[in-house]
């Protein structure tokens, strides 16, 4: 079901980033904002366009998972207080994911895959799951470029990060489910195409403290990095 498509200037399209989102993001318009640098962070939603923004709002809202089966989580937005996640990695992004600390011996990482054939939009929407086991590659948080802009959580292709309004939540489908958009592109144009109900998001990261892992646990912090991170993303 095709809703409605946001065109973007072509000239964002064409640059040598494949793996970050289209959307490019503006330096910073408060002076007074000045980025940390984390090796932990939660994630908070910006509506990246004020008008298609959830009633109510979601704007701010922090990035979290709803326990869907075992070791399976789907990432939705909530009010209260998100998870704490960190980039793990060696560097470049197609070798950095994103982990988080759960307590338990294995972790958990952020994890974007294909939607069920069946599900409205599977051709372009992607599920996004915080899942047990380590960090898929290609998903990180844009502490490498530097020079001005935001950093913000980027996907493995380009595309959007987009929450959606489910109207009968229930065990596996959350209320506001986030998902991934990928950018596609018809007749040689490209778009982002947001599905109907849905929110275009960046996902910010907020400063938080590293969790300690468990003893025992199977995994470590040898590969944590460092990112770029705001204090409070909501207060300016
Ligand atoms: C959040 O979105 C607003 C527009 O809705 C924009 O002005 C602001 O720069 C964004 N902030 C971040 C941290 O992305
Ligand atoms: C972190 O990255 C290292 C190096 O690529 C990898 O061996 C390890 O499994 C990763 N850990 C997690 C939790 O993804």
């Amino acid at each position: 079901m095709i809703l409605f498509l946001l065109l973007l200037p072509l000239a964002a399209l064409s640059t040598s980033h494949p793996l970050h989102p289209t959307l490019h993001r503006k330096s910073p318009t408060t002076p007074s904002t000045t980025l940390q640098w984390t090796q932990a962070f939660t994630l908070i939603a910006n509506v990246t366009n004020p008008s298609l923004d959830l009633n109510p709002s979601i704007n701010h809202f922090q990035l979290t998972g709803i326990h869907i089966g075992a070791g399976l989580s789907t990432a939705v937005l909530t009010a209260t207080t998100g998870r704490i996640l960190y980039e793990n990695g060696t560097g470049t992004p197609q070798t950095t994911g994103i982990a988080s600390d759960l307590g338990g011996v294995y972790p958990y990482s952020l994890t974007i895959t294909p939607l069920p054939a069946d599900e409205p939009d599977a051709d372009y929407v992607d599920y996004v799951g915080i899942d047990i086991g380590t960090a898929q590659d290609g998903i990180g948080v844009d502490s490498i470029s530097g020079g001005g802009e935001w950093p913000a959580l980027f996907g493995p292709e380009r595309g959007t990060f987009v929450v959606c309004y489910e109207e009968k939540p229930a065990y596996g489908r959350p209320q506001y489910p986030v998902r991934f958009a990928r950018e596609r592109v018809v007749d040689g144009v490209a778009y982002q195409q947001i599905p109907l109900g849905c929110a275009p998001i960046v996902l910010v990261p907020q400063c938080a403290e590293l969790e300690a892992v468990e003893p025992g646990a199977v995994y470590n912090h040898d590969f944590v990095r460092s990112v770029r991170c705001f204090e409070d993303v909501g207060g300016g």
